[in-house]
Order: C-alpha cells, then sequence, then structure tokens
C-alpha cells in the first residue's frame, strides 16, 4: 500500500468521524468500511505494565496424543480502542477472546505472539505506529520462544486488521515459524474490514500451507460471538 493510500485513509477516517458522530466504529484502517471518532487524550502513565511482554509458552490443552493436533497462534492487543460510541480500554484484547473460543471448541493449545517491545497504550499512537511499520515493512521483535509447530496439523492463525492487514508483528512470526505442509485456518478481529488482506498474505506468505477459509468477527461484537465462533469451528473439515 502507498504512503498516499494511508494518509488518504487515514484523513478519510478522521472525516468521517466527525460527519457521522460518535456511534460509529472503526479502526483507523485503509479497508475500513466504517469509521470512528478520534479518543480523547489518554494519560499514558496509567498503564503500569506497558512495555513488559507477557510469557508466551504454548498453552497445552491437547491430551490425546493420537488425535491429530490443533495450534491458536493469535496475536491481540489490549489496551485503547474505540468501541461503539467512543473509546474503551481493553484488558483482553478481542482476538485473545476469540482465540479462547476456538481453543476451548477444539481442545487445542494456544500460543500468543507477544512482541519484544509492547505497542503504545494510546489508540492514536498505535495507530501512527503501525502506519509507520506497515510503510516500512518492518519486522518487530518478538518477545520469548518461537514454538515447535512440528506436531501440529492444524494452525488457527488470528491477529486483528491493522490498516487492513496484518500487524507486522506476525509478519516477524511467519518469518520465524515455518507452517509449510499445515492447514492455516485464518481468524480476525476487527472494525469493519473483516479479513482484510489476511488470508491472500497468509498464502503469499506461506506457499506450502493450505490456507482455508477464515472467520472474521468484529471486535465489539466478540464477547457475544462464543456461539458463532464455536459454530464456524465444528463447521470445518479439518481432517
Ligand atoms: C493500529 C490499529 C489499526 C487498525 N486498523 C483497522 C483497519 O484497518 N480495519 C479495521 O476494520 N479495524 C482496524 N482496527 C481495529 C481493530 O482491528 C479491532 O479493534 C480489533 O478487534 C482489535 O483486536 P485486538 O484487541 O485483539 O487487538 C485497527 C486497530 C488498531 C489498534
Amino acid at each position: 500500500m502507498s504512503e498516499d493510500k494511508l494518509m488518504m485513509d487515514r484523513r478519510a477516517f478522521v472525516l468521517s468521524a466527525g460527519l457521522m458522530g460518535a456511534s460509529l466504529l472503526a479502526g483507523c484502517g485503509a479497508e475500513s468500511e466504517q469509521a470512528a471518532p478520534e479518543p480523547e487524550e489518554k494519560d499514558e502513565h496509567a498503564v503500569a505494565d506497558e512495555g513488559e511482554p507477557q510469557t508466551n509458552d504454548v498453552q497445552e490443552e491437547n491430551s490425546d496424543s493420537s488425535a491429530s493436533k490443533t495450534l491458536v497462534i493469535y496475536y491481540s492487543r489490549a489496551d485503547e480502542n474505540y468501541a461503539d460510541g467512543g473509546v474503551e480500554v481493553l484488558e483482553v484484547g478481542h482476538t485473545k477472546v476469540m482465540a479462547g473460543y476456538i481453543a476451548e471448541a477444539l481442545g487445542a493449545d494456544q500460543y500468543e505472539i507477544v512482541p519484544a517491545e509492547a505497542y503504545p497504550f494510546s489508540y492514536d499512537k498505535c495507530c501512527d505506529q503501525a502506519s509507520d511499520e506497515l510503510k516500512k515493512d518492518a519486522r518487530p521483535a518478538l518477545a520469548g520462544d518461537m514454538p515447535d509447530v512440528s506436531g501440529y496439523d492444524t494452525v488457527f492463525l488470528g491477529c486483528p486488521i491493522w490498516w487492513g492487514s496484518e500487524p507486522m508483528v506476525v509478519r516477524t512470526f511467519l518469518d520465524a515459524v515455518d507452517l509449510s505442509g499445515k492447514t492455516v485456518v485464518p481468524f480476525t478481529t476487527h472494525g469493519g474490514s473483516g479479513l482484510g488482506s489476511v488470508p491472500a498474505n497468509l498464502q503469499n506468505r506461506i506457499p506450502g500451507a493450505t490456507v482455508v477459509d477464515g472467520k472474521a468477527v468484529a471486535g465489539t461484537a466478540v464477547d457475544g460471538a462464543r456461539d458463532e465462533v464455536v459454530d464456524w469451528v465444528t463447521s470445518l473439515d479439518l481432517a
């Protein structure tokens, strides 16, 4: 995506917010179909653990070693985000909630992609950093060990949509961990862009994987989407 396009989308997003009022939702994204208000200034010192990455060992749930093993990998950001009608501060990111539904439904293991340096608490600052990283095709460093994926046949790969695409930390992960030969199932949470360019990007970046149809849930709807997500997961033919 060109720099001009990013700036144009950013302006369109802010303009729409002004015109359409506080009831609309969106990210700061290139392919967002809706708009959101500008957030009020927040005290960024309010976040005690900013910059302190969480641990990210694989959380093991699979007990039947003969079963086809599934790993749910995700990146998710808590902190300040848009919600219906304004700004909300998330204690748990939307995509992490969705990852939990999937893992619970399948008895799957989970692995969280954790940046070495946390993204800004402020939504606006995070948007700016994400835009900059996308323009530079950056590869932000990750915290912790990468997972051993050799024992998994199917990998669910989830992230929020940032500027219409996956956050660059997901690309860092894909550069580091080879998912060739696996069935990869994308999932996203978003503010209007759905799956964005994530499925196509995953297939391009992992040509040896089979990327199947994914699932997108609006971030603000994720708390009520458990049944919808479980129905989707159980409808997939992942043999
Ligand atoms: C930096 C940034 C960029 C975003 N860009 C988009 C976008 O392009 N399209 C969209 O629909 N939502 C966008 N959003 C909204 C997020 O995709 C949405 O709130 C998501 O549910 C957040 O998930 P998380 O809490 O797991 O990080 C953006 C949010 C952030 C913080």
